[in-house]
């Protein structure tokens, strides 16, 4: 049977624990492909993105936050996913769906990853996404929505099965 769309994204789930072996650089060109492809509103592109693989940085990314960002102590590779907020109004959106996109391009790829949200989180002290910005120099225009840790996965998840979908989230016609 073929290996479709919906298998992909039933098979994706969140790794926070990889192996040690570093990603190679078409895979990582890959993976930012698909987020450099991904739809953005009025087509305004404003989402870039800062991949970074020395383990100091990643370090000092995993202390920009308090909780949640445990992933980052084995991750290979931390893609920064940072949206110019003087471009668009709805840039939360569209660095949104390029950080999806990219966890799926992952995962077809079979490198783990998880979102690590930096957006309206804190280290303690100050805010997520001032320290992000320090650590790689990101002008204050950008705001940093989140990033994704990636690497081989040293963890098993259990890939989603049809009894994993609710469908009473759905409503048809009005909501009930
Ligand atoms: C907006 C958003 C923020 C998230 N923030 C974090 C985070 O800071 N740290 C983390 O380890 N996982 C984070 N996750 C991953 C979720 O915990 C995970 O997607 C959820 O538990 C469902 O599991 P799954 O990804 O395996 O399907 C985040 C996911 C999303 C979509």
């Amino acid at each position: 049977m073929e290996f479709g769309m919906t298998d992909l994204i039933k098979q994706r789930r969140s790794i926070r624990i990889f192996g040690d072996e570093k990603l190679s650089k078409e895979d990582i060109v890959n993976i930012l492909k698909a987020g450099l492809l991904a739809p953005s509103s009025k087509n305004k592109k404003p989402v870039k993105f800062v991949v970074v693989e020395n383990r100091d940085d990643l370090d000092k990314l995993r202390s920009c936050k308090e909780k949640g960002a445990d992933a980052l102590y084995t991750a290979a590779c931390a893609i920064a996913v940072i949206a110019d907020s003087q471009k668009s109004d709805v840039w939360i959106e569209d660095a949104s769906v390029a950080a999806s996109y990219m966890q799926l391009k992952a995962e077809e790829l079979d490198i783990g990853s998880v979102w690590i949200q930096m957006r309206k989180r804190s280290n303690g002290f100050s805010d997520s996404e001032t320290e992000v910005r320090k650590v790689l120099n990101i002008p204050d225009n950008y705001g940093v929505l989140c990033i994704l840790a990636l690497g081989y996965k040293d963890e098993s998840r259990k890939p989603y099965e049809e009894s994993d979908i609710d469908y009473s989230r759905i409503c048809f016609d009005k909501y009930q």
